[in-house]
């Protein structure tokens, strides 16, 4: 190689590592004053009824949800169930594939009623770990499925990827043990449940999975995910059996989310917070017997 060409691509490869850098930044530093002002919008602004959360117009408005089909043969879907259920029920393309980015934003904003924001970065980040654009590329479900990617070990409704290659099925008894461990009224799930829980897969998943890894970051991702079923479902295991087990959304079912601009990031992330910082996973004799409150 001639000493231009190795100046030449040495150049292209630091400036564009440089603008990557600062367009992360950019974009970061957007998302964190967008969602400041919906937060405070939020703490002002009416609520939505609890009954009318979707928006008049959308599936799921008077929570009327499109009829419920399992996933067939060909279908693909992935390790969340949100997004599964959402395939479920034909709100995303009932195959899970070709589905862009953007359509993702607008669909689980409106299903779910997360703020626009969260709507915005978890897609674009997901996005950005698969090497493909928010604004023109579409995914197929299972392709959110990349190890360390979002899709972490010591999850609490699926088997390390070492052991389940297919991390679009359901893992029936984990998602029972976890729902039978709920103390609080009717036993649904309170954050110190999912706290006690997410410790104890941790210590299980660690003891067993000679490849285990759960960084700081997957640790964060790992609370944000269960983090959604104590905000978006209030810890209610009647409507979170179906939406686990069957990846269905319940008839009649509304986020339990009524702020008018949606659960904004920086709102979540003091229930993410709450649920991370109670694991006592450095303290494994903390989880000798099982998960529910009683034994711990
Ligand atoms: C915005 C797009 C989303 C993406 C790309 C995404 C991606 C993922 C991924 C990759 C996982 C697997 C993590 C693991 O290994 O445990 C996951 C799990 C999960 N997600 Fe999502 N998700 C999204 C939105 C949502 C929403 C809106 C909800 C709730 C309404 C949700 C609820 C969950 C739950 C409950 C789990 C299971 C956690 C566990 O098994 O520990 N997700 N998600």
């Amino acid at each position: 190689m001639s000493s231009n060409s190795f100046f030449v691509i040495a150049s292209i490869r630091i400036l564009s590592g440089l603008f990557s850098t600062l367009k992360g930044v950019a974009i970061n530093a957007g998302v964190i004053i967008w969602d400041t002002l919906l937060a405070l919008y939020n703490m002002v602004a009416p609520k939505r009824p609890a009954n009318g959360v979707t928006p008049e117009g959308y599936p799921g408005a008077n929570g009327l949800w499109p009829a419920y089909t399992p996933a067939q043969k060909d279908d693909s879907r992935c390790s969340c169930p949100a997004l599964n259920a959402m395939a479920n029920h034909g709100i995303l393309p009932h195959s899970g594939r070709a589905i862009k980015f953007k359509d993702l934003s607008t669909a689980i904003r409106t299903t779910y009623n997360f703020a626009p924001t969260f709507c915005y970065f978890v897609p674009n980040y997901i996005a950005g770990v698969l090497d493909r654009d928010y604004l023109t590329d579409s995914f197929d479900l299972s392709d959110i499925d990349v190890h360390n990617g979002i899709e972490h070990d010591a999850s609490l409704t699926r088997h390390d990827s070492i052991f389940a290659k297919d991390q679009g099925t359901p893992a029936v008894k984990l998602i029972e043990e976890l729902l039978a461990s709920g103390t609080g009224p009717n036993g649904n799930l309170t954050t110190a449940d999912l706290s006690r829980f997410s410790g104890k897969r941790r210590v299980e998943a660690k003891a067993v999975n000679h490849q285990y890894s759960l960084s700081f970051l997957h640790k964060m991702f790992s609370s944000s995910n269960s983090s959604t079923m104590l905000t978006i479902f209030g810890g209610d295991i009647k409507d979170l059996r179906p939406f686990l087990l069957e990846e269905r959304i319940p008839d009649g079912w509304q986020s339990r989310i009524t702020k008018p601009m949606g659960l904004t990031i920086a709102e979540f992330n003091s229930t993410v917070l709450r649920v991370e910082l109670g694991i006592k996973e450095e303290l494994p004799s903390s989880f000798i017997g099982d998960a529910s409150g009683k034994k711990s």
